[in-house]
């Protein structure tokens, strides 16, 4: 089955979560200590935090990608401020260009809503996976967690080019 790439619904809410704790937890273990690590991605996941991924303050745009019907992949963009702000990858998924095809699907996200450029706080870990997709790094930055933890990041950007 083909990999099919959908906007996100509510009742996505707790895969959405499942993935983002498991790529934390396992793809950027390696770069990050584990109290950085325990916040990014706090276990178990609760209903409080489901709820939380359901308000959608900032008004993000989420995508899914989905690999034989199981949501494997997430994206989620905020055109307001040109910012990419999430992309993950379950680690059983890792290297099949979920990433990149969530990726696509957020820079045309961004374009269709007149966003030309997109900045990002890359984790370190995902840096070269930015970089191969027009990525450049501005400069070494901190990221605030919503628990007020700080983590190492990079600052990146892209011009985006409608086709
Ligand atoms: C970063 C991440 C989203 C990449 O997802 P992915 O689906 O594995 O990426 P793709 O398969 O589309 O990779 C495309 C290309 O990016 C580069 N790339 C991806 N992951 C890489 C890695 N770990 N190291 C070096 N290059 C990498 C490669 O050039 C790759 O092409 P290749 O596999 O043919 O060599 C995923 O590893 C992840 O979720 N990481 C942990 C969470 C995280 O840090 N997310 C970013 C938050 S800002």
């Amino acid at each position: 089955m083909p990999m099919r790439i959908r906007r996100m619904r509510a009742d996505d809410a707790f895969a959405f979560l499942r993935v983002h704790h498991a790529a934390v937890r396992e793809l950027a273990a390696a770069d990050y200590p584990l109290e950085v690590l325990e916040e990014w991605a706090p276990l178990p996941v609760t209903e409080a935090q489901v709820a939380g991924v359901q308000r959608n303050p900032d008004g993000e745009d989420r995508f899914v990608a989905e690999l034989e019907g199981a949501i494997v992949g997430i994206g989620a963009l905020v055109a307001v401020g040109s910012e990419l702000r999430a992309c993950y990858v379950a680690p059983e998924a890792a290297r099949r260009g979920v990433g990149t095809a969530l990726v696509g699907a957020l820079e045309r996200a961004a374009l269709s809503k007149g966003v030309a450029q997109l900045v990002l706080d890359s984790s370190l870990t995902a840096r070269r996976f930015y970089e191969h997709l027009g990525y450049e790094v501005l400069t070494r930055g901190e990221h605030v967690l919503g628990s007020g933890r700080r983590m190492a990041c990079l600052k990146m950007r892209k011009t985006l080019e409608s086709n």
